[in-house]
């Protein structure tokens, strides 16, 4: 008769049809949420660029925990702004630096969440790089020692997962071999592993006031080109140690988040940027886009790519939808 023998309108006749067929689901523990901390107390400083995200004083932030543990949210990542920033990212080490203390205080008072640290020094260091700099270059393997201090130190503050981000050569093992030093060998590493030299991180810049006061990144984030050497980075990562392996950006690299997944079976983790997130708020202020629909969309399309965890501006959000 010349009729289609399949018709794949059968199963998508109602809402309950199309809820039993769905691949793909969307749950709270997915999520990772990204909190900026920076000195004083009873500061809540909105982000202009982050519309409903702030950089919160250590007071406020542990209020913000309370908050994402109500919601089920069940991880934070820290990023510190300090005090002071110098050329060695000082206090980025300290016992009593900004990262150190957040901790501390989110352990005491929320002790269930699970506290993620950003472990690089842009956000500490006067010249806005990544690590050590020598004649105008970041220092590979003098970073790598920077970076085991750094990581023991937020081991020693109660940080339950260090998360790299620096994309320095040899780190993870570098840091896996520190830890393990002082005694921190259940203190597991989210390795920043696919982490591309995007135009998508200049919201958190503005966050962090992290942006290079010379140069750029490229010598050691990754080329946005390449996807085969993104394999060769997540497979050195693996074999240094690394527990759980991060792609960043999301969404321009999807296909990244894929074969990562398929290739390693590790969990996989995509970090949706603070220029995804800023997007998708600008162009729903202007009522071009449905911004909630357009959120949840683009977070299914990470977990449908296969990210098991989902680092995202938008997590409350979400998590208030979800629940
Ligand atoms: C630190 C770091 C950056 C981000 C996370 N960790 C900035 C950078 O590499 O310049 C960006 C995250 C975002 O844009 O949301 N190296």
């Amino acid at each position: 008769m010349g009729f289609p023998t399949h018709r794949m309108r059968r199963l998508r006749l109602n809402n309950t049809i199309r809820d039993m067929v769905r691949e793909t689901s969307l749950s709270v523990n997915d999520f990772i949420y990204p909190l900026f901390v920076q000195p004083g107390a009873g500061k809540k400083d909105e982000i202009v660029s982050m519309p409903g995200n702030y950089r919160f004083s250590i007071d406020e932030l542990v209020k913000e925990v309370e908050d994402l543990k109500r919601l089920g949210v069940p991880a934070v990542m820290l990023f510190g702004i300090p005090e002071q920033k110098d050329e060695r990212g000082s206090e980025g080490i300290a016992e009593n630096g900004i990262i150190q203390r957040a901790v501390r205080e989110i352990k005491n008072s929320v002790p269930e969440i699970v506290v993620i640290t950003d472990v690089c020094f842009c956000e500490y260091t006067s010249h806005g790089h990544c690590g050590c700099v020598l004649d105008q270059q970041v220092d590979n393997d003098a970073t790598l020692e920077w970076l085991g201090k750094m990581a023991i130190s937020h081991a020693k503050a109660g940080a339950d997962v260090v998360a790299p981000s620096d994309m320095m050569d040899g780190r993870i093992g570098a840091i896996r071999q520190s830890l393990d030093e002082q005694g921190f060998h259940n203190t597991p590493i989210l390795s920043y592993a696919a982490k591309f030299a995007s135009a998508f991180y200049g919201p958190f810049r503005d966050a962090a006031d992290s942006a290079p006061q010379f140069g750029d990144r490229r010598s050691y984030q990754m080329d946005p080109a390449n996807g085969d050497e993104a394999i060769r980075e997540v497979a050195l990562d693996i074999e240094e140690g690394a527990d759980i392996v991060m792609v960043k950006p999301a969404l321009p690299y999807l296909d990244i988040i894929r074969r990562v997944k398929d290739k390693f079976q590790l969990p996989t983790a995509a970090y949706n940027v603070s220029g995804e997130f800023a997007m998708v708020k600008a162009a729903g202020k202007m009522g071009w886009i449905d911004e909630t629909r357009v959120m949840m969309e683009w977070l299914l399309s990470i977990k449908r790519a296969g990210a098991d965890l989902i680092l995202s501006y938008f997590a409350k959000d979400a998590a208030r939808l979800l629940s």
